[in-house]
C-alpha cells in the first residue's frame, strides 16, 4: 500500500519523509487555505520534498479553465497530480489529461458508480472520502470494497486512492480491502506505528541487556 501524507505543513512532511516511508502528498484548497500561503509556493517546496505523487487541485468547475488550471499545476513539477472534482465536467477534463500524459486524482467521490465513471474517464487516482461518509452514518469502508470489486471485474487501472482517513484502523480496513493507497494526516500516520506491547517489550529487553555489561561495538 502507498501511503501519502495529506497535509501542506511542510516542516511536519519534511520530519516525517525522512522515515523513508512516505510515498507522496495529496493537498485540497482547504489544506491550502490553512497553509496561508501561495498555492504554486507550497505545491513547489512539497514536490522538492517528496519524489511520489503530489496531489494539486483546481479550483476551477469548467472543463476548459480547469484544464488551464491542471496545465499550470502539472507544469510546477513532473510528480504533479491534478486533482479534480468528481463533476462530468472534471471527468471530461481527466480525459483529456489523461490523452496528455497528465496524471489525475478524481476527488471528492462517494458512490461506487462515481468511481466507475473515474476510472472510464482515465483517471490515475481516485479518491473516496471515507470519514466523511462515516460522519454521515454511511459505512466508508464499504465504498472501499465496492469499488475495488467494480475495478477488478473491469480491469480499471485507476488506483484507489483512500481519502478522508480519520484513525489508523481506517488504514488497517483499507488495506485490508485492498486500496492501492491512503492519504493520512500526519497524526494518523504517526499512530500506524504506536504499540504499548512494543514500548514495554524494548524497555524490557534494553534493561536486560544493560544488566549483561556488554556491548556489541
Ligand atoms: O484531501 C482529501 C481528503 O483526505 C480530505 O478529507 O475529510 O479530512 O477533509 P477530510
Amino acid at each position: 500500500m502507498q501511503l501519502f501524507l495529506d497535509t501542506t505543513d511542510t516542516a511536519v512532511l519534511a520530519e516525517l519523509a525522512d522515515t523513508g516511508l512516505v510515498d507522496g502528498v495529496t493537498t485540497n484548497p482547504t489544506l491550502i487555505a490553512k497553509s496561508g500561503r501561495p498555492m504554486l509556493e507550497v505545491i513547489k517546496e512539497i514536490c522538492d520534498l517528496v519524489d511520489g505523487p503530489v496531489s494539486a487541485e483546481v479550483a476551477a468547475t469548467d472543463t476548459a479553465t480547469i484544464l488551464k488550471e491542471g496545465e499550470k499545476l502539472a507544469a510546477i513539477a513532473t510528480n504533479v497530480v491534478v486533482k479534480v472534482p468528481l463533476t462530468f465536467e472534471g471527468l471530461k477534463a481527466v480525459q483529456t489529461f489523461a490523452a496528455n500524459g497528465i496524471m489525475t486524482n478524481v476527488t471528492l467521490c462517494f458512490s461506487a458508480t462515481q468511481a466507475m465513471l473515474a476510472a472510464k474517464a482515465g483517471a490515475t487516482f481516485i479518491s473516496p472520502f471515507i470519514g466523511r461518509l462515516d460522519d454521515h452514518g454511511a459505512d466508508g469502508m464499504d465504498l472501499i470494497q465496492e469499488i475495488r470489486t467494480i475495478y477488478d471485474n473491469y480491469e480499471f487501472d485507476t488506483e484507489i486512492l483512500a481519502a478522508s482517513i480519520r484513525t489508523s484502523a481506517h488504514v488497517k480496513e483499507a488495506a485490508l480491502f485492498g486500496a492501492d493507497c491512503a492519504t493520512l494526516p500526519p497524526s494518523v500516520f504517526r499512530e500506524l506505528i504506536k504499540h504499548p506491547l512494543t514500548d514495554r517489550g524494548l524497555d524490557a529487553f534494553l534493561a536486560d541487556w544493560a544488566k549483561t555489561g556488554q556491548s556489541i561495538l
